[in-house]
């Protein structure tokens, strides 16, 4: 199978469903003919239903033989070309092993294969799997995982979000009511309204600012969201500290309702926190994601006015390179790029201090409607010794090989909607102490890393 493989991935990518057709082993789809009911089912129920139902912010519903039938070709072509279930991880370099690895495997991708080129047929509906248990539309999700509902949720002020609108941004600053004692958040939750709010919030953030004598820097990030990512449950022992008085939470929400034919009026978002119990402090305090820019200001807590080094040329491409020294030794969970439609690769390298340098995380196909987050498993989270060098390296594509890209003949700088460009990658960062450090490492010799890869 394996060998059949690359063919129908380079094949599909380039001519479409007939040419792969041609290519497939013909005798590996008579040995046994693929049915939905019994083959494709299982597949879409497991790994594509979460998203393809009712109410949902995909395009449709996979959830019937009827349903996926209609689509079968579509299905065909994302799914041997490895679009659908998002996920864009470069599968040829860095760390592999991620714990929201969303991908299929080979053996499902090929049955999907052979079940649309046999004519999609139906089989035996006795043969079908349970239905899927769908997650209920507006729930938190975080929820299941955490074991209870938040214990705190705050709200957006409403924004009504105009019918095939362009991008828009609302940023209301909200009070925040003081917890009186200080606490350590251990997950949170960016719930956009369902079900329509759903198909408007493309990506946000929450962050909290208190006045300077509570010991605070420039705030708490608490919450982000993209289309993709919507929660966070820190490890045991790690949380984010939230002092105990007064502050504000500055929203910042990325709408864009493009292809929405109707209002979504007064929409409000919510954030959901968890936090430890109360008087229990984590043994380690995580600044959560982190913005690295990528743009000219390597820096990331100056505000956003000029990002000098974005500058496309019309039908052409441009790579850019940010470097960021880790000052104190560091323990990486989670990476997840931000560029716009010209964006295709962005990468996170570590060049350690005896020189060695080592891919970390690279996204080779990416696709800024999404905003994905790649979650190392615990084992593979990268441990970095003080004085490591984050460099990041960005490829912009202004041609019009790239599907997403609105117009190649442009010139193209820094800017917030779409079609500008913006380039950073926020690092879901701990900050260790040299004992942490030292102690996360020798457990690690007993496992080494190198095998978790
Ligand atoms: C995380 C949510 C999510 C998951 C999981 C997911 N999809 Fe999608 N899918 C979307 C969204 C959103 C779109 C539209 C945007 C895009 O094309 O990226 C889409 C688009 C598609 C399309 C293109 C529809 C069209 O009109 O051409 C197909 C086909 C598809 N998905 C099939 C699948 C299959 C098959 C699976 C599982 C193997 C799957 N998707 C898993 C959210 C999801």
């Amino acid at each position: 199978m394996k060998r059949a493989r690359g063919g129908v991935r380079a094949c599909w990518g380039l001519a479409g469903l007939t040419a792969a057709m041609v290519l497939l082993p013909a005798q590996s789809a008579a040995a046994q003919e693929v049915t939905f009911a019994r083959d494709v089912a299982p597949i879409l129920y497991e790994n594509c239903v979460t998203c393809h139902r009712e109410g949902s912010f995909a395009p449709m519903s996979l959830l019937t033989y009827e349903d996926a039938r209609r689509y079968a070709r579509a299905i065909g072509y994302r799914v041997a070309n490895r679009q659908m279930p998002p996920y864009h991880v470069d599968r040829t370099v860095g760390i592999q092993s991620f714990a929201n690895d969303v991908s299929l495997s080979d053996d499902e991708i090929q049955t999907i294969v052979r079940w649309v080129e046999a004519g999609a047929p139906r089989g035996d509906d006795r043969d079908l799997p349970p239905p899927p248990v769908l997650p209920v539309g507006g729930a938190w999700q975080a929820e299941v995982l955490v074991g209870r509902p938040p214990d705190l949720v705050i709200h957006s002020t409403p924004y009504t979000v105009p019918a095939r609108g362009q991008d828009q941004w609302w940023n209301p600053l909200v009070k925040w009511e003081p917890l009186g004692e200080e606490r350590w958040m251990m997950a949170y939750e960016f719930k956009p309204a369902y079900p329509n709010g759903l198909k408007v919030a493309h990506h946000g953030h929450a962050s909290l600012s208190f006045p300077s004598d509570q010991g605070m820097r420039g705030g708490v990030g608490i919450a982000h969201y993209g289309v993709g990512k919507g929660y966070e449950i820190f490890p045991d022992g790690v949380g984010m500290k939230v002092p105990a008085g007064e502050g504000v939470v500055d929203w910042n929400i990325h709408y864009s309702s493009l292809h929405v034919e109707d209002d979504v009026p007064n929409d409000v978002v919510d954030v959901g926190i968890w936090f430890y119990p109360r008087g229990e402090t984590p043994e380690m305090a995580t600044e959560g994601e982190v913005l690295f820019r990528v743009d000219g200001h390597n820096s990331y807590d100056r505000p956003m006015n000029r990002a000098n080094d974005i500058l496309i040329p019309p039908n052409g491409y441009q790579v850019l390179q940010g470097v960021h020294v880790l000052e104190q030794p560091t323990l990486i969970s989670s990476f997840r790029p931000h560029i716009h439609t010209r964006g295709k690769e962005m990468s996170m390298e570590a060049i350690y201090p005896d020189g060695r340098r080592e891919m970390l995380g690279k996204v080779d196909d990416y696709k800024h409607i999404w905003q994905l987050g790649y979650e190392f498993t615990e084992d593979a989270k990268p441990l970095l010794p003080k004085g490591t060098v984050l460099l990041f390296s960005t490829v912009f594509d202004n041609t019009a090989d790239n599907p997403l890209n609105p117009d190649p003949n442009q010139w193209v700088v820094f800017g917030r909607r779409g079609p500008d460009e913006m380039n950073h990658m926020w690092v879901n960062i701990t900050y260790l102490s040299d004992e942490q450090y030292e102690e996360i490492r020798a457990g690690r010799e007993s496992t080494p890393i190198a095998q978790a890869r």
